[in-house]
Parts: C-alpha cells; sequence; structure tokens
C-alpha cells in the first residue's frame, strides 16, 4: 500500500528540480574550504539570518550541540523549555558533549517568558552552575509547531544583554514562523547570537542543518564539528539541494500550513483536537487521547492509509510537508473521519 505520510516534514523526498540541482553541484573538498557551494550555502544563511558567518552540518541535533559547545564550559548550564528538542530528542548531547546541564522550565504552549527565566537564572556564587545560555525553539515543535511572538523574543533577549546570557535559537523550523508571521528572518535572528536553521524539515532538502552566528563563535563550532566527526568532504551536492530549497521551498510553506489548518479544524470537530486550533499556527497538527489509547489509534490509521506520529499515550502528531498534496488532504480528511468519527 502507497502511504500517506504524516509522520514528520522530514520524510520529504527530493524533487526532480532539486536531483536536477544535485546532478549538476559542482563540488571541492570542504573540510579544506574549497567546496564553492557549501561557502555560498553558508554565507546565503548567514546573510539572512543578518550574522557574520555560517557553518554546514549533517543535522539539526549536531547543529544544537555545536552551539551549546562553542558557548559554554562544562560545569555551565543552559536554560531550556521543557518539551523542546534539545531537552527530549537529543540523546543527551549536552551532558556528554559539553559537559553541561540543562535547566528546563515549563511553558504553556512551549512559549517561555522572561520573568520565568530570569526567575530561574542561578545567582553568582559558588555552589550553582552559571547559566550561559538561553535557547528557544521556533517554530516549537514539541507545542505543536508553535510561533515564538516577536515581542516575547525581543523582552527575553533584553533581559539575556542586560544579564550577559548567550542567546541560542533552535530554528529547525524557522522559515515556518517567517511564513506564518511575514515577518524577515533577521527579525528574529538580531536577538540570537547563533542560529540553527534545517533545511531538511519543511524545506524538503534530504540532509542538512546551517549554524550561524558571530565570526569567533562559528570559528568554535567549526572545530568542534571536526571533533565530533562531522568534517564532509565533496558535499557541494548536498549544498546544492539546500541552496535550491532556498531558492525554491520557501513561500510555499503556507501550503503546508493551511493542510494543516484544513486537519486541524476537521480533529476539533471530532472532538480530537489537543489545544484551541487558533494553536496550530503552521504545518503540525497535535491530536489528544485522554483514554491512552494512541498505539491502537495509530494502527487504526496506518490500516486505512495514513502514517501519524504517536508522541506518547496520549498524542498524536501529524505534520503536512512538501510531499503531501491537496488530493493527499482530502483522502486524509475522509480517513480521519473514518478512524475517529
Ligand atoms: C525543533 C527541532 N530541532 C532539532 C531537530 C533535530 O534535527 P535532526 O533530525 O536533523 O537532527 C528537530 C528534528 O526533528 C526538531 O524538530
Amino acid at each position: 500500500m502507497k502511504y500517506i505520510d504524516l509522520r514528520s516534514d522530514t520524510v520529504t523526498r527530493p524533487s526532480a528540480g532539486m536531483r536536477t540541482a544535485i546532478y549538476e553541484a559542482e563540488v571541492g573538498d570542504d573540510v579544506y574550504g574549497e567546496d564553492r557551494l557549501v561557502n555560498e550555502l553558508q554565507e546565503r544563511v548567514a546573510d539572512m539570518l543578518g550574522k557574520e558567518a555560517g557553518l554546514f552540518v549533517p543535522s539539526g541535533t549536531m547543529s544544537n550541540q555545536l552551539a551549546i559547545r562553542s558557548q559554554t564550559q562544562p560545569g555551565d548550564e543552559v536554560i531550556c523549555e521543557y518539551s523542546s528538542h534539545i531537552f527530549n530528542y537529543e540523546g543527551g548531547g549536552p551532558a556528554m558533549l559539553s559537559g553541561i546541564q540543562l535547566h528546563p522550565l515549563h511553558a504553556e504552549n512551549g512559549i517561555l517568558a522572561s520573568e520565568q527565566i530570569a526567575a530561574a537564572m542561578r545567582p553568582t556564587d559558588h555552589h550553582y552552575a552559571q547559566s550561559r545560555v538561553i535557547t528557544l525553539e521556533n517554530t516549537h515543535n514539541g507545542a505543536g509547531g508553535v510561533v515564538y511572538p516577536l515581542p516575547v523574543v525581543e523582552d527575553i533577549s533584553r533581559y539575556a544583554k542586560n544579564h550577559n546570557i548567550r542567546m541560542h535559537l533552535d530554528g529547525a523550523r524557522l522559515m515556518n514562523a517567517v511564513i506564518s508571521t511575514g515577518l524577515a528572518p533577521s527579525a528574529y535572528g538580531e536577538h540570537f547570537n547563533s542560529v540553527s536553521l534545517c533545511l531538511s524539515k519543511g524545506l524538503g532538502a534530504p540532509v542538512g542543518s546551517v549554524l550561524v552566528g558571530d565570526a569567533e563563535c562559528i570559528d568554535k563550532a567549526h572545530r568542534f564539528r571536526k571533533m565530533f566527526g562531522g568534517g564532509m568532504r565533496q558535499i557541494g551536492i548536498l549544498a546544492a539541494a539546500g541552496l535550491y530549497a532556498l531558492d525554491n521551498h520557501i513561500e510555499r510553506l503556507a501550503e503546508d500550513h493551511h493542510r494543516a489548518k484544513t486537519l486541524a479544524k476537521t480533529s476539533m470537530e471530532l472532538g480530537y483536537l489537543e489545544n484551541d486550533i487558533a494553536w496550530t499556527q503552521t504545518n503540525i497538527v497535535l491530536l489528544a487521547f485522554p483514554n491512552g489509547n494512541t498505539k491502537e489509534i495509530e494502527l487504526k490509521f496506518k490500516e486505512a492509509g495514513v502514517l501519524v506520529s504517536v508522541v506518547n499515550d496520549y498524542r498524536i502528531r501529524l505534520v503536512t510537508h512538501l510531499d503531501f498534496d491537496d488530493e493527499q488532504l482530502l483522502r486524509s480528511i475522509e480517513i480521519l473521519k473514518q478512524v475517529l468519527g
């Protein structure tokens, strides 16, 4: 059976145009800094976000981990949100790779407030780990693709500057936030010392993220990328896919958002949408199952032809993407009604 795959926006395959760009890509050895397309991609993303430098890395996880490693010392503390990717889904990397402790704070719909960060900050005293970095996630995956309101980011960044704390943005899906708000990427970027942008999620490239920041931070990250085994060679073929994604796959994210909203509306009518529909702001829809039977529901969806992502016993996640079109949307709505109705 050919499934409709709503598990994640990472399941997309390179489009015909992207495959041509990959095929035609000129390559060099990027460990020598000689791959022209990698250099172009790094500069392009850095410019978009108003930063001095960029570094192409294999994954969003490596990008976040390099950001932490480059801006902390062992024994430091990094503040994050409780349901963030960095805290939940990066294999305990911050403890292992950077020797730091994460300090996760609970926030409604994943959006932290500067007052709560201020309250969590450690005093300057030898008893405490020192708070060095605040990480935010935009859009917030675990909260259902929620967009960080810019005024909240501004508030947190003002606090961070006043207290000499650095700011990192896990912008795996930052372009979804950009399309949803109409803001320029740099409007978010200017409030962070480092930003990680994924090319392999909504943007539809097969591999890769770009970490951007000031030249010193990216230089350190470059050294740690080598240390972590992420130095790659003739990767112009991957950079070409990334550049193609930036040229062709940003504006179209609006279609993914529209389709997610339609799925959310049907789920709401059926009584399974987790939050108010106003919180379905981008390409992620969260369904709630108070009886804790998500495994059973996942199987029913699969039998009907739709793959979904089980987050836990009570929550299922649907994610729209480049390979999910209007025809599949209509079919998915029928299947939602059939399975949940
Ligand atoms: C918000 C967020 N950050 C980081 C990542 C990590 O990306 P990767 O799977 O490329 O390591 C993901 C992956 O889904 C994500 O959703």
